[in-house]
This record gives C-alpha cells, sequence and structure tokens, in this order.
C-alpha cells in the first residue's frame, strides 16, 4: 500500500507546495495581542485541511490560542499515534533583515543554491506540520484510510511557554490515549543525514529587575555617589561565568548526570566540522565551557544566558545619566535530571545575595520546563528510523538538541507515553531569525518520511 501512497505524493508535489504556502500566510504570531484573531484563523485553516484529508477536526477553546484536534475513525487492535505540532511562530522583527516579506512565502535558491521557501514558521513548524498532512492526505487518497488511529493535536501557544496545554491535556487524557508519540519539531543533523532526536535540553527564563533612585539623575551630579543599577547589573550578570566558562551559581551542576564514553564516542563520529559551523553564523571562534566539544556544550551542558538588556539612555548620541532601572532577561538552559524550579531557586538566591540594599530587586518568572531524554533503542524509534531510510533515502544518525520541546515532558507525565523526534529542518533553517527557510528537498522528504511512518508503526499494536 505504501507504494501507492508514495506515487500519490510525487504526484501532488506542486499541490504539496502551494497548500505550505498558502499556510504560512497566515501571520500566526503567538506572543501579539494583535494576531490573535490570525492564530486563530491558522487554527480553522489547518482544521479545515485535516477535514479535506477526511479526519474529523475541530477547533478547541483553551482560554488562550485555540488548540486543533483531530482523529481519523479509531479501530480496535491498531496502534495508536499522537501527532503534537505547533502553528504558532515567531514574531517576524527585525522586518528590515528579510528578503522577502515574512508573511509572503517566496520560493528562491537559498545561499548554497538549494530550493527552499522563505518564511517565518516555514521550518518551525508549519512546514514539518503541513508535511504531515499532505502525508495523512496521501493515505487517505491512494488507500482510502490511514493503517493506524490517528489523533492530531495543534497548539498555538508553543513558542509562547504553552500556558493552557497541560490543563488540555489533562482534561482531554481519554481522548488523546495512545501508544507513542510523533512530533516533527527539530533538525536533521545536516543536509543527507536526517536524524532521531533523543534528547532536549529544558529551559528556566526570568526577568530581573533593578531599581535604584526614584528618578533619572544627571551623571555629574550625583554619579559616584549613589549606585547606578546598571552598574550594579552588569557586576552580577558578570559574575555568572569564571573564566572557564563555567556556570557559578551555587549548586548549579549538582544534578547533572556526566556523559558516558560511549555516548561522547558517539558524537565523536558525527561529521561535525567546527569551523564550518562558526563561519556560518560569521563567527571565527566559539566560546563556552572547557573540557566539553562544541556537540557536547550544545546538546548536553547546562548554560545561562543574557537574552536581553536594558538599562539607562537608549537613544542616539551622548546622555549624561544614571537611570533609574535596570533589567535583564536570562535563560538557563537546563539538562535532563536538573529541577528547573530548583535552578530558578538558585540562581534567583544568586542575584539576591549581589544586590545592595539601597536597590530594590524584582523577578518575573517566563517558565521552565526540564531536559528530556527518550528512549532510543525502543521497537517505536526502530521503525522511525526504517520509516526514515524510505523518506529521505539515508539512515538516521542518534542525536540530541539543545532546544526545547515541553510538550515531551508533558506527554510522558500525562499521557504516559513516549515521543520519537523525527525533524525534517536544517540546522541552517534560521529558526526564530530572519530569513527562516523550509529547504523544500526536505520537504517533500519529510511527506514520504511521515507517510511511510504511519505504515511502520502500525505493525507496532
Ligand atoms: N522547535 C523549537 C525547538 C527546537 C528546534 C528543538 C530545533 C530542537 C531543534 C521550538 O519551537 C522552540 O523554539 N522552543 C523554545 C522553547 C519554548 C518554551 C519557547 C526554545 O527552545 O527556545
Ligand atoms: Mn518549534
Ligand atoms: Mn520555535
Amino acid at each position: 500500500m505504501l507504494e501507492q501512497v508514495l506515487k500519490r505524493i510525487e504526484d501532488r508535489r506542486d499541490q504539496a507546495v502551494a497548500g505550505l504556502t498558502q499556510l504560512l500566510q497566515i501571520p500566526s504570531m503567538s506572543a501579539k495581542p494583535e494576531h490573535a484573531s490570525d492564530c486563530r484563523r491558522c487554527a480553522e485553516h489547518l482544521a479545515g485541511a485535516l477535514r479535506e484529508a477526511k479526519l474529523s477536526a475541530d477547533v478547541r477553546e483553551t482560554g488562550g490560542h485555540p488548540i486543533v484536534l483531530a482523529k481519523n475513525a479509531h479501530q480496535a487492535g491498531r496502534t495508536t499515534v499522537l501527532l503534537y505540532g505547533h502553528y504558532d511562530v515567531q514574531p517576524a522583527e527585525p522586518l528590515e533583515l528579510w528578503e522577502s516579506p515574512p508573511f509572503e512565502p517566496t520560493v528562491r535558491p537559498d545561499a548554497s543554491g538549494h530550493q527552499a521557501v522563505f518564511a517565518r514558521g516555514a521550518s518551525d513548524d508549519n512546514g514539518p506540520v503541513w508535511a504531515h498532512i499532505e502525508a495523512i492526505r496521501a493515505w487517505t487518497q491512494a488507500a482510502g484510510e490511514l493503517p493506524v488511529n490517528l489523533t492530531v493535536l495543534l497548539e498555538g501557544e508553543e513558542e509562547i511557554g504553552s500556558e493552557h496545554l497541560e490543563r488540555f491535556v489533562e482534561q482531554h487524557r481519554d481522548e488523546l490515549k495512545a501508544d507513542v508519540a510523533v512530533i516533527s519539531d527539530t533538525s536533521q543533523f545536516a543536509r543527507g543525514l536526517p536524524a532521531i532526536v533523543y534528547g532536549l535540553r529544558g529551559l528556566v527564563y526570568v526577568e530581573v529587575f533593578l531599581t535604584g533612585p526614584s528618578h533619572d539623575l544627571h551623571s555629574g551630579l550625583f554619579g559616584g555617589a549613589v549606585p547606578n543599577p546598571a552598574n550594579i547589573l552588569c557586576q552580577m550578570l558578570g559574575g555568572l561565568h569564571d573564566a572557564s566558562g563555567r556556570v557559578t551559581i551555587p549548586g548549579f551542576y549538582d544534578d547533572v548526570v556526566p556523559l558516558t564514553e560511549a555516548e561522547r564516542e558517539m558524537w565523536r563520529k558525527l561529521p561535525f566540522d567546527e569551523g564550518r559551523f562558526l563561519s556560518e553564523i560569521g563567527l571565527s571562534a566559539g566560546m563556552g565551557e572547557a573540557g566539553f566539544s562544541m556537540i557536547e556544550q550544545r546538546w548536553a551542558r547546562p548554560t545561562c544566558d543574557i537574552n536581553g538588556l536594558t538599562a539607562g539612555y537608549q537613544g542616539a548620541g551622548a546622555k549624561t545619566v544614571i537611570g533609574a532601572k535596570a533589567s535583564a532577561k536570562l535563560s538557563c538552559r537546563l539538562v535532563p535530571n536538573q529541577d528547573p524550579a530548583k535552578i530558578e531557586k538558585a540562581l534567583l538566591d544568586y542575584l539576591r545575595q549581589r544586590c545592595p540594599a539601597s536597590v530594590k530587586i524584582e523577578f518575573a518568572h517566563h517558565g521552565g520546563s526540564p531536559g528530556v531524554l527518550v528512549p532510543h533503542d525502543s521497537p517505536a524509534v526502530k521503525l522511525a528510523s526504517e520509516a526514515i531510510a524510505t523518506g529521505f533515502g539515508a539512515k538516521p544518525v542518534l542525536m540530541r538538541e539543545g532546544g526545547s520541546i515541553p510538550v515531551v515532558g508533558l506527554i510522558k507525565r500525562q499521557l504516559g507515553i513516549d515521543t520519537l523526534l523525527v525533524g525534517f529542518g536544517l540546522p541552517d533553517d534560521r529558526i526564530h531569525s530572519p530569513n527562516e527557510k523550509m529547504d523544500l528537498a526536505s520537504f517533500h522528504q519529510g511527506v514520504r518520511t511521515a507517510a511511510a511512518l504511519y505504515e511502520r508503526l502500525a505493525k507496532l499494536a
């Protein structure tokens, strides 16, 4: 049956790209309140596409951006697959750096001459979501029905911390019951080298606010005699790392499980060119924790990074002023077994202890999730590996990733099942950046992989 399905996919290549292009025109930026109606429109659009593919689909309220929930007719004795994806996208700013507007998807060659569709959300995550919808459509058209029981959950708040997802999953546990979850929201290792991801880092995100004097002060009349929140913030943040690149927060590494030599060896064998990795992002040298390779630093070591910094005068030219306030946005990437609540407390304690009594310190919590490891030698992983070989024409490597997909932990906690992370993106897709793209060859390979995956996973039952 898969042969006919793959044939149908081949025949529909142009329509698949046309459908993706339509989807990418919807500016479903979840972070921006003024785009809430676009998020809803995107959810409706996807529910419509799933209905066209003969699933029953509806748009469910969550209190935030809605969730799309879709199903085929489930039959006893079949494998049940839960497919998760997110239709919300990151804000497109800075707009002036886009070569074509973020919501006017454009097909053109990328820097290395490969055809790609350029648009916000092309790779993260609407391209991969659309690849699955095409695969589902091909199954129903060519074979009459899917070979598995399928439940599709598409979220609209992934990029802003999935505030309403946990409650939704909790309340729909029965409807979401499945044998295995599938997520295509990660990347391949490289072009020609697809991957199954078995580990992701977690995240703690906090904002710190310092307030010194009641109003901005002339830096000549007051400077030297009063606490300057900008200076104090720099001192606090400047001490977060030692000279060897380690995070200095007490207890930060306590729960980090050392990498095994076997895992390090497996990663050393991957064809990773440090110089090329750096030059593609405009750098000639990296920087980080001593004693770990660049892959280890990104996949398996915890971090603490400033993600935003606001203090003093921000306009053109010089203004002699001591600003009354200073603030910073900080993220810690966590590795499995670190507890987000414990790390957040350690970070806050660290900052509080370094703040003089004359300055007020306050915090905002922007969510957290633990790092995850999923099995990499299960029957489901073997089947996924075969599906990738069919879809991409190459066997996948096993890898971890440095990014976070909090729903993986949630699915394990609430539904008791493991997730297959089968990604279609490429590492140079510029997700979250200007000129995000989805490589078209990878997209078509993704559609084939998704189709083959449903066929393979049927064998789990
Ligand atoms: N799809 C990404 C995460 C990702 C990308 C993992 C590539 C592995 C490879 C996801 O949409 C994302 O951006 N996650 C956020 C976390 C979220 C809580 C905002 C992240 O990692 O910053
Ligand atoms: Mn994503
Ligand atoms: Mn993202």
